[in-house]
């Protein structure tokens, strides 16, 4: 097998036949009946795509790039948004023939997980082969892809920094395409000091063969990038774009949502027509302003045409996402007004993904972004301001296909004044334990001296490896330690994997692994705003009062008691999704499997084999590997995290009212008050005979909680002279 080898010319530079070449190459392209890669006939739809492909810009530079790709080892690509990078750049390195069924791949990474999908989706369509086979994606928990025949791997970039792990040259892989760099994830800026370090041992002629990087973004520093990698050289793909007026309010909004609903109806009364892309934060935010929207869209249909509106977020059902690439209603009457498609996204549609037809683009100026506080060891997604450099990206998206026009619902002032002209790196506002622990996993010691493009605060390190030594990943001495491999094994927070590995010690690693699903889908119970009564009755059923930990898992297995045909309807009348739970299933199977390569005991705590288990097990082993994220509840009322000393509340949604003492929570949510959420209470004399280590009274700070402390360590005490 193998794919359609193209040859590339080498000899020639001359920019002006460069269209006469492209013409040819598309001639050459459209000749071909046969698929090479399945030896099947081409079917109509791949024709009518390929059409349409060969206008994107990006089509032009074909030749120049593959030459660029061919004498580098790294090429660097700057395009507008929607030019075609994603699509067809990892599709013009496979013609090239780098990549050989069964033998190597080419990368393409997303920092999204809908991105990587829906790209993967679209490219199978492209490359007429079915998802999965020739095309797949990789994302955390979901592999489609088969090893035996997949030439192209659309990947989040966090997986292959999973990848790098097991296989520590990534010599699967021919060619990797950091795509969206621009964003500076996290995972991408590792990514890239990693590959800082491969590149050397895969040029030409090494064990593995050459490794070819291309890095690509919508509007990068493009020179930052060429230095850091060794002076590649850069091809600029020019965006074909229309020009967008921009309108700014004159006041500032008081209520973002508010406005954009308001904005949105306005333009499908008095605008021409075209499709509307309004950019919020998040579902609750999204759904909301979607109904508010359709509410009054019903009215305005026979006058203004009808007007369809789509919300696109990252836990929506793929189905459901698909949607916004849909056309616009017909006029409903022969000569009345035509439709109109509104999509409300996040940030997803910024520069991830592309909507043909939008002329008219929506922005409050927000988006959710993560926040790190290392002295307070809290990571928080916060809605903050946008900066200028996003505010232009969304404005670009109203003038792909003609003429638009950006409705900004903030000041010109604050426009210049308060934005800040682009965003921090995320590396820089995030918590590093998952990261560090991976490093380590890799062989990197040295993270001072780890090539990052910009260097995490030292503090933020120190804190890594203080949390890692904590939970006894690595020892004092700054070394990974048997438990530290084993949690590097886990796809997972570091402290949610070291409660995987500690629960067979108490008896219950079937149900942690249940409860560790469930943390690791979207949200389990649904509460829409106009049944929220209903929905609270459905969720008391399962509640149990000490723990939301324990409502998830008892959820869980009646969900699984109920027979398969009817769990549709079960899940329907209970208020949960549905999806979530499938999925929640389908993560439990895969932790189990890698529990079992790690040889750890499966053992439930449920004897009787009827679905109840023991809380006050799970509940310590919770404790054993949530020890650094307690707070006690004062005299006063308040809770006070323990150790870091702030003030927080239980969240409203949690089922753990506020009787209990000591809690330790799962997230510390910052919003209008600082929130803790999924809570489960705990006991002082297991803090002390679980973490001694870390409750350390000689270095602790005064509070209450410290009396409480020296209270258990005392009783401790006297029981084991006893
Ligand atoms: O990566 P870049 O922003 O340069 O563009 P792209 O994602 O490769 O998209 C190029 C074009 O492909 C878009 O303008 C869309 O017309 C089309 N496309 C599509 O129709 N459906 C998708 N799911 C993805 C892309
Ligand atoms: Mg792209």
């Amino acid at each position: 097998m193998g794919g359609r080898r193209q040859r590339i010319d080498l000899g020639d530079d001359e920019a002006s036949n460069k269209k006469q070449k492209a013409d040819d190459d598309n001639a050459e392209a459209e000749a071909q009946t046969h698929n090479p890669w399945t030896g099947l006939p081409y079917s109509q739809k791949y024709y009518s795509i390929l059409k349409k492909r060969f206008t994107l810009p990006v089509y032009q530079f074909k030749q120049e790039l593959l030459k660029k790709v061919m004498a580098n080892q790294c090429v660097v690509v700057e395009g507008e948004t929607g030019s075609g990078k994603t699509t067809q750049i990892p599709q013009f390195l496979l013609e090239a023939g780098l990549a050989s069924q069964g033998e190597t791949c080419i990368a393409c990474t997303q920092p999204r997980r809908v991105a990587a999908t829906s790209i993967a989706a679209r490219v199978a369509d492209e490359m007429d082969v079915q998802l999965g086979q020739e095309v797949g994606y990789t994302i955390r928990f979901e592999d489609v892809s088969d090893p035996n025949r997949t030439v192209l791997k659309f990947v989040t970039d966090g997986m292959l920094l999973r990848e790098a792990m097991h296989d520590s040259l990534l010599s699967r892989y021919s060619a990797i395409v950091l795509d969206e760099c621009h964003e500076r994830t996290l995972a991408t800026d590792v990514i890239m000091g990693l590959l800082m370090e491969i590149l050397p041992k895969r040029t030409k002629g090494s064990k593995h063969g050459e490794l070819k990087v291309v890095v690509m973004s919508a509007t990068l520093d493009a020179k930052k990038f060429q230095e850091y990698f060794n002076d590649a050289p850069l091809m600029k793909v020019p965006g074909r774009t229309f020009p967008v007026e921009v309108f700014f309010t004159a006041k500032a909004e008081r209520n973002y949502v508010e406005a954009a609903v308001r904005t949105t109806l306005h333009i499908h009364q008095c605008e021409e027509p075209g499709d509307i892309l309004v950019f919020l934060t998040g579902e609750a935010e999204i759904e909301q302003a979607c109904e508010e929207i359709r509410k009054t869209a019903g009215s305005m249909a026979r006058d203004h045409g009808e007007l369809v509106v789509y919300p696109l977020y990252s836990s929506l059902p793929p189905e459901a996402q698909r949607k916004i690439f849909s056309a616009a209603p017909k006029a409903q009457v022969a000569g009345g007004p035509p439709g109109r498609k509104v999509v409300v996204s996040t940030n997803i549609a910024e520069t991830s993904l592309t909507i043909d037809g939008i002329v008219y683009v929506v922005d409050p100026g927000f988006s959710k972004q993560k926040v790190y506080n290392p002295r307070i060891r809290v990571e928080s997604l916060l809605v903050s301001p946008i900066s200028r450099a996003s505010a232009r990206q969304r404005s670009g998206r109203a003038g792909r296909t003609r003429p638009g026009k950006c409705f900004r619902l903030y000041t010109e002032q604050s426009f210049h004044k308060d934005l800040q002209e682009t965003t921090y790196p995320e590396i820089l506002r995030s918590k590093m334990s998952n990261v560090v622990l991976t490093l380590k996993k890799l062989g990197i010691d040295d993270l001072v001296h780890f090539d990052f493009m910009d260097p995490p605060a030292p503090e933020t390190l120190m804190r890594a490896l203080e949390l890692l030594n904590y939970l006894g990943a690595l020892d004092d001495e700054g070394e990974m330690t048997e438990l530290g491999y084993q949690m590097s094994e886990l796809p997972l927070d570091p402290q949610l994997a070291k409660l995987i590995l500690v629960s067979p010690d108490y008896g219950c690693s079937a149900e942690i692994v249940t409860i560790v699903a469930m943390l690791s889908v979207p949200q389990i119970f649904l509460r829409p705003r106009e049944q929220a009564k209903a929905a609270d009755e459905a969720k008391a059923q399962f509640t149990h009062a000490d723990s939301d930990h324990l409502t998830l898992l008892r959820a869980f297995n009646e969900y699984n008691m109920v027979p398969e045909r009817e769990r549709k309807n079960w899940c329907w009348e209970n208020f949960i999704s549905e999806r979530a739970m499938i999925s929640a299933n389908n993560v439990r199977n895969q932790i189990i499997g890698i529990m079992k390569r790690l040889d750890l005991a499966y053992v439930s705590s449920d004897i009787k084999g009827d679905g109840s288990f023991s809380s006050m097990d799970i509940r310590k082993a919770l404790t054993a590997g949530m020890f650094m994220q307690v707070a006690y509840r004062q005299r006063s009322g308040e809770y006070l995290t323990v150790k870091d000393n702030q003030n927080v509340a239980i969240h409203p949604s949690s089922v753990v009212n506020n009787r209990q003492d000591w809690v330790i929570f799962e997230e510390f949510a910052l919003t209008t008050k600082n929130f803790i959420r999924t809570v489960t209470s705990t006991n002082v004399d297991w803090l002390v005979e679980l973490a001694p280590h870390y409750f350390d009274l000689e270095n602790f700070p005064k509070c209450e909680a410290k009396g409480e402390l020296e209270k258990a360590y005392l009783r401790m005490s006297k029981m084991c002279k006893r």
